[in-house]
């Protein structure tokens, strides 16, 4: 780490400090001509709500380095509520991964659907673009110590992956 400014504000956090959840109702305007809600419309908001929940946890400025593969696995039709719930899952030295979770809700039924799952990965960073490291997360249940697992492995693949493209 030698280099490199730390953010002010360095203490451990838990996921559930930054996670987070947005919700809003597919109108006319984000759908296609079959009335169902655009994949870049969604996409938009996987990044945003992955960058919400990182931002919370780093409280420094980001840029998204990866989106993992990615699914629409039922479509979000107008009128419906389309919810994102992204959670870091874990950190590294100046990234850290989140995972996004898209639903759909119908409003008059409440039925939901999960439709999409997505990681990314932030790198933080200062206003002249220089990396940050990020703060440690606080690992403490059997589940976050699997999660977190989960996600080396995912930056092994996708850094083997940048390496064959570079
Ligand atoms: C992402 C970016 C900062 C990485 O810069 P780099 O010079 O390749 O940096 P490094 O190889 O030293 O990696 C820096 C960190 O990013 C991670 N990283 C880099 N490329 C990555 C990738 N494709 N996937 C996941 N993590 C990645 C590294 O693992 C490292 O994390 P660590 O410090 O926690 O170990 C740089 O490529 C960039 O600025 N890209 C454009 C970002 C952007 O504009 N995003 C908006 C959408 S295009």
């Amino acid at each position: 780490m030698a280099g490199l400014k730390g953010p002010a504000y360095m203490e451990a956090k838990r996921a559930s400090e930054s996670e987070t959840e947005m919700v809003q109702v597919v109108l006319p305007n984000d759908a296609n001509p079959l009335g169902f809600i655009l994949g870049g419309t969604v996409m938009h908001l996987i990044d945003i709500a992955g960058a919400i929940a990182c931002h919370r946890h780093t409280r420094t400025l980001l840029v998204t380095a990866a989106v993992d593969d990615l699914q629409f696995l039922h479509s979000i039709k107008i009128g419906d509520l389309i919810i994102l719930k992204s959670r870091v899952t874990c950190v590294f030295t100046t990234s850290l991964e989140v995972q996004v979770d898209v639903f759909s809700e119908e409003t008059l039924t409440g039925r939901r659907l999960l439709t999409s799952r997505a990681f990314l990965t932030f790198v933080a960073v200062d206003k002249d673009g220089r990396r940050l490291p990020v703060p440690p997360l606080l690992v403490e249940t059997e589940e976050e110590t699997r999660v977190c697992a989960e996600a080396k492995v995912r930056r092994e693949q996708r850094l083997r992956r940048k390496m064959a493209n570079g």
